[in-house]
């Protein structure tokens, strides 16, 4: 059994946990500073990156202590080294690197846009990676800093092949719930309220979509975009007036928002499914944990295997560090002087596809 240490603080979550062969979650322990960034109305850098230092120690502790395990039996880490916020990332690398140096184990970089992907293979799900059926396999990765559709072959390379032109899905969604003072993060309260309103009572834009009569370019076939969406949104709040979004107008304002996000994420999803004839579909990031996305999407793909990530591995979390750090383990240069990086580089390879 191979135990790995997984460190993740590329944002405004600390998290620690330790996973077995890869895929076995032991612990998984997630401390999150969303409370101290909520009065900023987004995730203050060097904010984030003090408060990982006041939280690694304990939450690491925390997750040995769940795991009943001790530093000793750790046999590497893996922490992300981007993409995310500089300041952030270094006190996760840093404290990673200390732990190696001291425990003579090798240290992993591991980035954490992949990361998301992994995550929907954690424990049982990990299955489907040896599955030659399962392939190609069409990720849906939504979060708050990225909205991307990547394609994984079973040669083991992956391609995006779809991007945001803009805002992310999350970014759009956490924006247009500041703009409706409704705080933040917007994700998770915009879920919440929708569940109240009606989606089909305002219409707002589904931009790259064809929708509103302008050809789509082949470059944007699977491209997203969502500034125009908050656009809108002023544009509703002026002829409404934010004193009268309450109660009733409020919940369908919120819900038609989100529904707009929804369906041109399932509809690109969907698109992309069929257009490049994948297998499976995987959902994955911190919108992943959308309820309406999680449903609408299952209930509109056409007969292809879904993989929805479990709740607890769709945000920020070690586990998908420390389970991707295994498939790198005496792959990658395992060195001590990994660097961290800000913007997320050109996929090529996925390295936990197996040899099939
Ligand atoms: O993956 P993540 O934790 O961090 C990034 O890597 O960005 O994703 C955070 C994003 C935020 O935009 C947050 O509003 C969104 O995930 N989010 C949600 C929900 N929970 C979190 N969006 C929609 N519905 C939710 N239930
Ligand atoms: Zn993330």
């Amino acid at each position: 059994m191979t135990l790995i240490l997984g460190i993740e603080t590329s944002c405004d979550e600390t998290s620690v946990s330790i996973v077995a062969d890869g895929h076995k979650v032991l612990s998984n322990v997630v401390s999150s500073q969303i409370a101290k960034h909520a009065v900023f109305g987004g995730v203050v850098p060097e904010l984030a990156a003090r408060e990982h230092v006041t939280a690694i120690i304990p939450v690491t502790n925390q997750a040995l202590k769940d795991s009943k395990l001790t530093i000793k039996d750790i046999e590497a880490v893996a922490v992300t080294n981007g993409p995310g916020l500089m300041p952030a990332l270094l006190v996760g690398l840093t404290f990673a690197r200390g732990i190696c140096f001291n425990r003579h184990i090798p240290l992993v970089g591991i980035n954490h846009f992949i990361a998301h992907i992994y995550g929907a293979f954690l424990n049982e799900n990990i299955s489907v990676l040896s599955n030659i059926k399962a392939y190609p396999i069409l990720a849906l990765v939504v979060s708050g800093g990225h909205t991307a559709l990547v394609l994984i072959d079973k040669d083991r390379t992956a391609r995006i092949v779809g991007t945001t032109i803009d805002d992310a899905a999350g970014e759009a969604l956490d924006k247009g719930a500041k703009i409706l003072n409704l705080g933040y993060p917007g994700g998770p309260i915009i879920d919440k309220l929708s569940k109240m309103g009606n989606h089909q009572a305002f219409h707002f834009p589904r931009s790259l979509t064809g929708a509103a009569g302008k050809p789509l370019s082949e470059e944007n076939l699977f491209n997203f975009s969502f500034s125009g969406l908050k656009t809108s949104l002023l544009h509703h709040l002026d002829k409404y007036g934010i004193n009268n979004l309450k109660d009733t107008l409020l919940f369908d304002t919120v819900a038609s928002y989100q529904y707009a996000v929804v369906d041109v994420l399932c509809m690109k999803t969907i698109k992309a499914a069929l257009k490049f004839k994948c297998n499976s579909v995987v959902l994955c990031g911190g919108v992943a944990q959308n309820s309406l996305l999680r449903t609408e999407l299952e209930r509109r793909i056409p007969k292809i295997k879904f993989l929805l990530t479990e709740r607890e591995y769709c945000g920020d979390n070690g586990a998908m560090i420390a389970g991707l750090g295994f498939h790198y383990l005496g792959k990658k240069e395992n060195n001590i002087e990994v660097d961290a990086y800000s913007r997320l580089p050109e996929i090529s390879e996925v390295p936990f596809v197996p040899s099939l």
